[in-house]
């Protein structure tokens, strides 16, 4: 047994929040009568209904993707453009935790548990997102300093970040570092080198959290192991830390 609204966010149908406010105003029925009381317990074998449509109660699962250039992470592309979501053989409807930009490479998270999605995007405690990347002009220390102490992007000051600068090219005048963000705010990593005039030329994310791709090469994808999701929750709830 459950609380109906956890059901309800588990299915994808809204956040828990948003759940409590449909069952507030009239829109849940279980097994046919309206249920507006908060925390009403129900099972799998009811049948629940939003808006009078039944809710998927498909098995909970969670994939990562090493997701290669020219992929787009929305589910609907009109222009017939590979999928994320694609490339994942399951038969469940999944969909992409956050975003990776089209030509952006690397460990992308999906799943169908919208509960579990809206804890990654929207954590009380931030997860760490691992990016190593190219960049046209030499990157320098004062930027760096700013970079990591937070700069204003549209109007919100950025989080706290770190970057490892791995490779100055004065010729081709190219760095090439590594950058730990705790946020996914839209094209945040090429937002945040524009801020200093650097063209981000090449992106590519290697963990999410403490999650790597391992031995997967572009184009695969695995399973994440019950306890990999267990610690994911873990980490997005503050309850242990980040090493
Ligand atoms: N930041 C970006 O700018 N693009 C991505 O794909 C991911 C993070």
């Amino acid at each position: 047994m459950d609380r109906l609204q956890k059901i309800l966010a588990q299915a994808g149908i809204a956040s828990r929040r948003k759940s409590e406010e449909y069952i507030k105003e009239g829109r849940v029925k279980v097994n046919g009568e309206v249920v507006t009381e908060m925390g009403f317990q129900v099972s799998k074998k009811d049948e629940i209904l939003v808006d009078d449509k039944p809710i998927l109660k498909e098995n909970k699962v969670y994939y990562m993707l090493y997701k290669p250039k020219k992929v787009i992470c929305t589910n609907n592309d009109d222009k017939g453009r590979v999928t994320a979501s694609s490339l994942v053989e399951c038969e469940e409807r999944i969909f992409p935790i956050g975003r990776l930009d089209y030509d952006t490479t690397g460990l992308l998270l999906l799943t169908n548990d919208g509960e579990f999605a809206n804890e990654m995007a929207h954590p009380r405690y931030h997860i760490f997102k691992t990016y190593q990347l190219d960049l046209k002009g030499i990157l320098t220390p004062e930027h760096i300093r700013q970079l990591e102490k937070g700069i204003m992007l549209d109007g919100k000051k950025t989080l706290p970040a770190k970057i490892k600068v791995t490779n100055k090219d004065f010729e081709k005048k190219q760095t090439t570092l590594e950058i730990k963000i705790q946020e996914g705010r839209k094209h945040q990593v090429k937002k945040m080198f524009l801020y200093f005039d650097y063209k981000v030329t090449r992106l590519h994310r290697s963990q999410f959290g403490f999650l790597t791709l391992g031995s997967l090469t572009p184009g695969q994808s695995r399973r994440l192991k019950p306890f990999e999701v267990k610690k994911l929750r873990a980490l997005a709830n503050g309850e242990v830390l980040e090493d």
